[in-house]
């Protein structure tokens, strides 16, 4: 009996003293569950004379009610006391203004070829993609440009080994494209081929080891020159404002016959002449030709049926006239004050 009383004792004033769930649960299972001490209590009923024993095992159930209902007394105190904290923890304060979030936006160069896709989508063309990986034969032979010709030189190339590089130009998306197009047995062909291209040049204000083109391929009958100076026309007056005109000189790919370099009349001095022109009135943007028949006989076509155009435009350098921006290399050096500058929607 006596130890009962202390156990008692004990019991109830851990229980008043618990200060946490978790602990008066331990409790629970010390004085409720099967191997307390109230269950050790309970053995030594049997050294009890027999008439002592049902007031004991009494007593000891009293005991053990007691225990219950204190625990779950102190457990709805502590229950109400972890609420309140809570709610004084996780408490708002809709008075405080609130934070902005940080939104991204697309970088300068996505806005570009955007706007690109848009404008050739507008005139029925589609967007093609291809591997940055390429095959020799896609990028170069393809294209015109047998293994060991000169004009490998013109294009510094990543090789990975001998049948496999890192495309130059985006020409490779073209002749992929065409062999395909070929198999289909289409004869009328619009795409545009934006994407990231690598030469081997050594980085700076200028060049970039890795940039972007858009490739624009028309192939059909009857089509001509001066399809490919009025598709230009357009490109150049979308891009670079309504007055823009352009003029055609003659150059040279192994892929296009005839071949041209495109000048957009500028768009700073509207042809006066101004630094950003170097003086000219006129800025080059792009190369460009008629595609020649090899490459078109290369890929699957009759060249005697059917003709097309091509050109290839710089990503990089169109957003850095239309944005004013000196160096390649902020397009590639992610400085975030740099990227902001063309968030659309502050
Ligand atoms: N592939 C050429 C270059 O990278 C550009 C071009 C594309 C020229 C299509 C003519 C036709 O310089």
């Amino acid at each position: 009996m006596e130890k009962l009383t202390s156990i008692k004792e004990e019991g109830l004033s851990q229980i008043e003293a618990c200060e946490d769930l978790a602990q008066l649960q331990q409790l629970r299972v010390l004085y409720l569950g099967k191997k307390g001490p109230i269950q050790e209590v309970m053995k030594s009923m049997k050294d009890l004379p027999k008439e002592e024993r049902p007031a004991f095992g009494q007593q000891v159930n009293e005991v053990k009610t007691l225990f219950a209902n204190a625990i779950e007394e102190r457990r709805a105190v502590l229950e109400v006391a972890e609420m309140e904290k809570r709610i004084a923890e996780e408490k708002i304060d809709i008075t405080l203004s609130g934070q902005k979030p940080n939104l991204g936006n697309a970088h300068p160069l996505m806005i570009v070829q955007q706007e690109m896709e848009d404008l050739f989508i507008g005139l029925g063309y589609t967007v093609e993609e291809g591997p940055e990986v390429e095959m020799d034969l896609y990028n170069f032979e393809r294209a015109n440009i047998p293994k060991d010709h000169p004009a490998r030189d013109m294009q510094d190339t990543f090789y990975i080994n001998a049948e496999e590089l890192l495309r130059t130009h985006t020409t490779a998306i073209q002749t992929r494209q065409l062999e395909k197009f070929a198999q289909e047995g289409k004869e009328l062909i619009k795409v545009i081929c934006p994407g990231k291209v690598y030469r081997r040049d050594d980085d700076d204000a200028t060049h970039s080891h890795q940039f972007m083109q858009c490739e624009g391929l028309v192939v059909g009958e009857h089509i001509t020159l001066s399809d490919l100076k009025g598709t230009l026309q357009f490109l150049a007056q979308k891009m670079f404002g309504e007055e823009r005109v352009i003029r055609f000189r003659p150059s040279y790919f192994q892929f296009t016959e005839p071949s041209v370099e495109v000048d957009v009349s500028c768009h700073v001095c509207g042809g006066k002449g101004c630094p950003v022109c170097k003086g000219t009135g006129w800025i080059e943007i792009l190369g460009a030709g008629m595609v020649h028949p090899n490459v078109l006989s290369m890929a699957g076509y009759d060249a005697e049926k059917l003709s097309g155009f091509a050109f290839g435009i710089g990503i990089e350098r169109v957003a850095m006239l239309k944005y004013g921006i000196t160096d390649i290399r902020n397009f590639y050096t992610n400085d975030i004050r740099f990227l902001k500058t063309f968030n659309r929607f502050e």
